[in-house]
């Protein structure tokens, strides 16, 4: 099996979803549950955007231990410094230094000829491995880039010091078979190729981002970025709950898996939605309302006789709990405490005197509090703070 690396990028690209603004303590919570989660390197925001994203990534770069911690930076000295002082206290601190390199992107964006991009990604990722144990570099708009440029430039960015090279399909234009060929192209033509790591980045314009994250997981990617319910730029990025429970579930056919303790899942894609206000559609894959609900009689007929014949995945897995406990108004304080227990919502004794309050309250006007008034109730206690 080969070891899939998870990059979560919901505080950097996520946060990039229109109306979306997440505070300091937010995403220092969000963080720490994408720890739980397992994901191997999470890009905590871009530290030469603001003071805000400065002051978030540094914290989360001296908070999180068991996940790299990375931070954007454009191909410019004072954006690599920036990133330097938010990162330096991290466990692995690492950079993630990108440029344009498609046609379009160089004529109207950048209005530098392909000569002048590659000397300005070289000199730039050289600059930043003097500083950084681990430098990733983005060919921004891949998709849309002559292959054979975007082999020259990174082969020329490998030679300055570049670990980790990524592919991305900024405006989700790639199909599968057409985004598997660029990194087959890649492998075959860049003469340093195994000295990195090939990682995937795909938005969903078209709706083929988790398609095509899975394509290049194929075609040779070791490392998949994505963020937590999809959500991103425009229509958003690849939604890794998809893409680890793609890779989980047809484990036979990709012979590939990752760390991600997936039971984490659900807890982390609740906590996401409420903090964006991003609301998750009931048919979603993975963490919809309706994913795992058989409504047909004839759907239901058939998973009472044997789940396997509607259900390829157990909510449990991810999860998702079909327990079927309802807690309203007369519940008591041991029935909450105990929800919150298998919810694995730990609070102190001090936060449960306050949030049982806040629960008598809530469940007075409402006639069933679910999980996620739940989850709801425990962040607002925790962040409030
Ligand atoms: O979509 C994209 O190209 C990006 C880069 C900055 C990696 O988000
Ligand atoms: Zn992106």
């Amino acid at each position: 099996m080969r070891k899939i690396n998870i990059f979560d990028t919901t505080l950097r690209d996520g946060e990039q979803s229109a109306g979306v603004n997440l505070n300091f303590s937010e995403k220092v919570e969000i963080a720490l549950q994408l720890e739980r989660l397992g994901v191997d390197i999470i890009e905590a925001g871009f530290p030469a955007a603001s003071k805000g994203d400065f002051a978030s990534v540094q914290e989360i770069a001296k908070k999180i231990r068991t996940s790299s911690v990375t931070g954007l930076a454009r191909a410019v000295q004072s954006d690599i410094d920036a990133a330097w002082e938010a990162l330096k206290d991290g466990a692995e601190p690492r950079l993630h230094t990108f440029i344009a390199t498609s046609p379009i992107h160089r004529e109207y964006k950048l209005k530098l000829s392909k000569e002048q991009v590659v000397e300005r990604a070289v000199q730039t990722v050289a600059y930043a491995a003097s500083r950084f144990p681990l430098v990733q570099w983005s060919a921004e708009d891949a998709s849309r880039t002559e292959l054979d440029y975007l082999a020259e430039i990174v082969e020329a960015v490998i030679g300055a010091g570049a670990r980790i090279i990524n592919i991305p399909d900024t405006v989700g234009y790639t199909t599968p078979k057409e985004y598997a060929e660029i990194f087959t192209y890649l492998r075959e033509h860049v003469p340093s190729i195994n000295k990195v790591q090939l990682s995937t980045h795909c938005h969903d314009d078209i709706g083929m981002a988790t398609a095509n994250s899975l394509a290049a997981i194929e075609a040779g990617a070791t490392q998949v970025e994505g963020t937590i319910n999809g959500i991103g730029e425009r229509a958003g990025n690849a939604a890794l709950e998809e893409v680890a429970v793609a890779l989980h579930i047809r484990s036979d056919h990709y012979q590939a898996n990752t760390r991600l303790t997936l039971n984490e899942i659900k807890r982390t894609s609740d906590m996401i939605s409420k903090l964006t206000g991003m609301i998750i559609p009931p048919n979603k894959a993975i963490i919809g309302r309706n994913a795992y609900a058989h409504e047909s009689g004839i759907h239901q007929d058939g998973y009472l006789k044997e789940k396997s014949t509607y259900e390829i995945i157990s909510p449990e897995l991810v999860g998702v709990s079909t327990d079927v406990l309802v807690l309203g108004k007369h519940s008591g304080r041991h029935a909450f405490k105990n929800r919150l227990d298998e919810l694995k919502l730990y609070v102190t004794d001090e936060e449960m005197n306050r949030l049982f309050v806040q629960f008598k309250a809530l469940a007075d006007k409402k006639k069933e509090m679910t999980d996620e008034d739940l989850v709801a109730l425990v962040l607002e206690e925790k962040i409030s703070k």
